[in-house]
């Protein structure tokens, strides 16, 4: 199972003083050096994180594969076009919203869907669905022929173990296997952190690629205070 790791968060951080760091290209190419197979990126329609310039640097420096996460609008596309992702992901986004709060609604939105996985091949950029995985709307993306899903790991990841976690992995390892069948490739993401994520892996041999951000972020920021703070205190005393 292939690992992108998402670094919007580290774009949160530099935007909440509008300056340079931390920088999410220097993050992400940490990453790649740590072993990542993939890099992901929401870029939102109000920019709160990732900006364009860190599309074109990543796209530039990166070894490993890009992929973006975008609303389905002309203007995403527009960018996407100049910035050439190696894989571009087709994502609900609400302005309110904290994070994505769910997958494309399939049946609602399928004149649009089925526009844009167009628009997107006539540019040559290949595109994944962030869908929920439940079995009418894995078959309904299998009509609409993107050649890869990204299933919706956030019931699943955010219950508390005990029954109720049970059937909500069941319900991914239901639909990847679904999805596996109508021969779509399967990533899997969201609310993965370092107690769920190696459960799935171990449950759903059919996702390929899972996309995991805010649990790996945290626990860098966490892992790295120690060091963070002896730095300083050695520049103070007059060491560094
Ligand atoms: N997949 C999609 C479609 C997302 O929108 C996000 C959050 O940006 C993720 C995966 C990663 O979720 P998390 O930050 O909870 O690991």
């Amino acid at each position: 199972m292939r690992l992108s790791v998402n670094i919007d968060h580290i774009a949160t951080l530099r935007q909440a003083r509008r300056g340079r760091d931390p920088d999410p290209v220097a993050a992400a190419i940490l990453a790649e050096l740590a072993g990542a197979h993939g890099i992901t990126v929401h870029l939102r329609g109000d920019r709160r994180h990732i900006q364009e310039r860190d599309l074109y640097i990543l796209r530039e420096s990166l070894r490993i594969a890009l992929n973006v996460e975008v609303a389905m609008t002309p203007e995403a596309l527009k960018v996407m076009k100049e910035v050439k992702p190696d894989l571009v992901t087709l994502v609900p986004e609400r302005p309110e919203e904290v994070t994505t709060e769910g997958g494309v609604d399939l049946a609602a939105q399928r004149v649009d869907v089925e526009q844009y996985i167009g628009l997107y091949r006539d540019a040559g950029i290949e595109t994944s669905l962030f869908i929920n995985p439940d079995p009418e709307t894995v078959k309904l993306a299998g009509k609409l022929a993107p050649r890869l899903v990204e299933l919706n790991t956030a019931e699943y990841a955010k219950g508390e173990p005990g029954e109720g976690q049970a059937v909500a992995l069941k319900r991914v390892v239901e639909a990847a296997k679904t999805a596996a069948r109508l021969r779509l490739e399967v990533h899997a993401g969201h609310d993965l952190n370092y107690r769920n994520a190696s459960v799935l892996a171990a449950a759903a041999r059919e996702i390929t690629e899972v996309s995991i951000g805010h649990a790996i972020v945290a626990r860098a920021a966490l892992v790295g205070m120690d060091r963070a703070v002896k730095d300083m205190l050695a520049l103070i005393k007059g060491e560094g």
